[in-house]
């Protein structure tokens, strides 16, 4: 086990020239430790630094098989690695990097989205918990699993507000909400970043992607982003700048080209904003090829302008393209490209190292016992099944059917999710051998709640997606001889996540049809909606009596669906996405700006901004989810109606929990403009408080608002407030809140 790398790098190399820097380094920074070993690298092992390869461990990405990585790590032409998981695997490669002259370790980065041995809900469930405690131990808890196996770095938080649900990726996000977002980022980084970095159990986070990725085009995965300076501001770059006031260690770019210039070139984005005005001093990584990609956009001629770009506009590390490793060095010698660019990039790269603790010690993340006990801990499962518990969203519970009822006898479970087993997961998850016996299916989370002398029935009733209704008749027969049917329907797993765009959201294959069949039968029906994404299910949301979003949960998924089906867990969850009527209405979200001919409502359509053939409104909106307790709100009280520069309103509401269930609520304050020197939403989330109730309990919730609430982007993207009438809103979703105006005077 080597320790205190650094001062053996020291010795080995500066006792050659009879300069031995031991007495002094323990008084050094690490600025100053960087600094020292810049000194002694060449250009090559400079340029090194900013080269990263995949490993073969798992592709996450178009592969290029290219040549002997193993030989260009002893030769320091590698600065990281990702898709390299296990003590074993890290510690072969790090050894490797010992062998080269300077023996700089090696940063091990991966995709550890929502868990790695532990797989918890894909974050747009999470986020649908609203619960920032839970969601950033389940960042923490992926941090110890990562840091146990080797891994130095997640690609995560993924924090891209995405307002267009047939972009695959919106299950890797916290959703359309700018504060929304901006909260779980800051959690998501604090999980994962833990008690700092150095620390045995955290791993670098990354902010990603760096930006406006998800306003894609159509919705289209890698596809074009056009948008004004202000709205990127007002929507998109929010999470960011959470994630970096959160201290995040990295960003990494985005594939898209933004106003005309891909992310990865794109100076205003990496240098101005973000390095400049923000004052990041982590590093960026491009993402996988993006450096070379520039050519597909057509924005430079070959891989050697795609780097002079790259390196120019602040992206630091390249991943995968292979643009820097080959044409930086003549870039700099024929002076395309100054060495202080070149420089500021290792700083960055090897300040992080430093800060790992890896020049003190290489091995200290790649310790197997350690990976044994980390990924065994009891603890992880269930926190896995608090989180999943609390990320289902009950969308409909007509004659309260749920929870069931102890006389419910006889039960058929039909669909093609019931039995699934690693579906559960999610995309960017991971596949284990002993997946069979740790991920709990859903059949299995409701069969073992059921009364021991239940009738169980079961049957898969039609596949995912396609034309086969086969197994249609079974699936009725079942239903028939059941006194209640739940069903288990929706997307693959793989039918959302990255380059999983799709132009129709609707149920796929023959779903709504046996949907429809089963209903048919006149049983009541329980309908689980699996998904990476808001879905389209209209006619089943308007004839099934009970319907449970349960997204992708995890490896508790079973569990987590049974407990909530049964009682033992109140649903508390709230979509952080708006769920459409239809494709038409995409992009639609709840922020929206009013027009100057609004629907006042939905059967009036004189010339207004509508739809001559459906409603404006989705159909389900973004904050909504329903309890099996009843909420009662009493009438908000504000502490003025009138209010003046830089005074703070508080906004008190009584909530009283009217039912027999104990249940949490999560309260949500929303702020409007009315008048502003640009059009301001109908609404903003700026505020919520998730609080338990138990049956009959009254609480009262308070926020306070004050002007840096009110602020938002001018015509000049000056971040301002300014005076004028404003709506007050609290309430149970964002299309249920109680309104009062105040006015805020300068
Ligand atoms: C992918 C994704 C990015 C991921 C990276 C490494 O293409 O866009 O989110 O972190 O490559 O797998």
């Amino acid at each position: 086990m080597q320790t205190n790398h650094f001062r053996n790098l020291c010795l080995v190399v500066l006792a050659a020239t009879q300069v031995v820097c031991v007495s002094a380094q323990k008084t050094k920074t690490i600025a100053q430790k960087v600094d020292s070993v810049l000194q002694l690298m060449t250009l090559e092992e400079k340029i090194g630094q900013l080269n990263q390869y995949s490993g073969d461990w798992s592709h996450t990405g178009p592969i290029t098989k290219d040549g002997d990585k193993q030989s260009q790590i002893k030769k320091g032409q590698l600065g990281s690695m990702l898709n390299i998981v296990g003590v074993e695997h890290t510690r072969t490669l790090q050894e490797l990097a010992m062998q080269s002259r300077l023996k700089i370790p090696l940063l091990f980065g991966q995709d550890v989205i929502h868990g790695l041995k532990t797989t918890f809900p894909i974050p747009l469930a999470e986020a649908a918990s609203w619960d920032l405690p839970a969601i950033e131990r389940s960042a923490r808890i992926a941090a110890k699993e990562a840091a146990a196996s080797g891994i130095h770095w997640t690609f995560a938080p993924m924090v891209d507000i995405a307002r267009d649900p047939r972009w695959g990726r919106v299950m890797e996000g916290a959703g359309e909400d700018p504060y929304l977002g901006s909260a779980i980022a800051k959690a998501r980084v604090k999980g994962f970043q833990g008690n700092g970095l150095g620390s045995l159990d955290a791993v670098m986070a990354c902010a990603k992607h760096f930006a406006a990725y998800g306003a894609a085009v159509g919705g289209r995965d890698y596809n074009s982003v056009d948008m004004s300076e202000r709205l990127l501001h007002e929507v998109y770059l929010p999470p960011f700048k959470a994630a970096l006031d959160a201290g995040v260690a990295t960003f990494m770019n985005s594939f898209n080209d933004l106003n005309g210039v891909p992310a990865t070139g794109n100076r205003y984005l990496q240098r101005t904003l973000l390095k400049e005005r923000w004052k990041f001093k982590g590093f960026v990584v491009s993402d996988w090829g993006s450096v070379g990609e520039m050519i597909a956009h057509g924005y430079v001629q070959d891989n050697r302008e795609a780097a002079k770009a790259a390196i120019t506009a602040g992206s630091d590390m390249d991943m995968e393209s292979r643009s820097y490793i080959q044409h930086l060095a003549d870039l700099f010698k024929q002076k395309q490209v100054p060495i202080v660019l070149v420089d500021d990039a290792v700083r960055r790269i090897l300040t992080k190292k430093f800060e790992m603790g890896l020049f003190d010690d290489p091995f200290r993340f790649s310790n197997a016992q350690r990976e044994k006990i980390v990924w065994n801990d009891p603890a992880h499962k269930a926190a896995a099944l608090d989180m999943a518990r609390k990320s289902i969203v009950l969308l409909k519970n007509e004659q309260a059917l749920l929870p069931i009822q102890a006389s419910v006898k006889k039960v058929a479970l039909i669909g093609p999710f019931m039995k699934a087993v690693r579906d559960n997961l999610g995309f960017w998850s991971y596949e284990w051998p002993d997946d069979s016996t740790t991920i709990v299916t859903q059949y299995d989370g409701i069969v073992r709640r059921l009364p021991k002398d239940a009738i169980v029935h079961y049957a898969k009733g039609c596949n995912i997606n396609d034309a086969d209704s086969a197994g249609f008749a079974a699936a009725i027969a079942a239903a028939k001889d059941a006194d209640l049917v739940i069903m288990s329907m929706g997307e693959a797993r793989d039918m959302s996540g990255e380059a999983k765009s799709r132009s129709s959201i609707q149920l796929p294959g023959l779903q709504e049809a046996l949907i429809k069949a089963i209903h048919a039968t006149g049983k009541p029906v329980v309908l689980l909606m699996n998904a990476g994404r808001p879905l389209i299910f209209n006619w089943a949301a308007d004839h099934v009596p009970a319907i449970v979003c349960t997204w992708w949960l995890g490896t508790q998924a079973g569990d987590a669906i049974g407990d909530v089906l049964f009682g033992q867990y109140n649903p508390s969850g709230k979509l952080p996405m708006t769920f459409p009527r239809s494709e038409g209405q995409i992009p639609i979200y709840y922020n929206y700006y009013n027009t100057g001919r609004p629907a006042k409502d939905e059967n009036n359509l004189f010339y207004v901004s509508a739809y001559i053939d459906l409603p404006n409104s989705p159909k389900f909106p973004f904050g909504y989810g329903l309890s099996y307790t009843h909420f009662q709100y009493a009438p908000m009280q504000l502490s003025d109606t009138v209010l003046k520069g830089n005074q703070t309103l508080t906004v008190k509401v009584r909530v009283r929990n009217e039912g027999k269930y104990d249940g949490e609520e999560v309260v949500q304050l929303y702020l409007r403009d009315v008048t502003a020197s640009v059009v301001r939403p109908v609404k903003e989330l700026k505020g919520f408080q998730k609080i338990f109730l138990k049956a009959g309990e009254t609480k009262e919730v308070v926020f306070q608002v004050k002007t840096d609430d009110l602020r938002f982007y001018n015509q000049t993207v000056q971040h301002i407030w300014e005076p004028g009438e404003f709506h007050v809103m609290v309430g149970t979703s964002s299309a249920q809140v109680e309104t009062r105006k105040i006015n805020w005077q300068q």
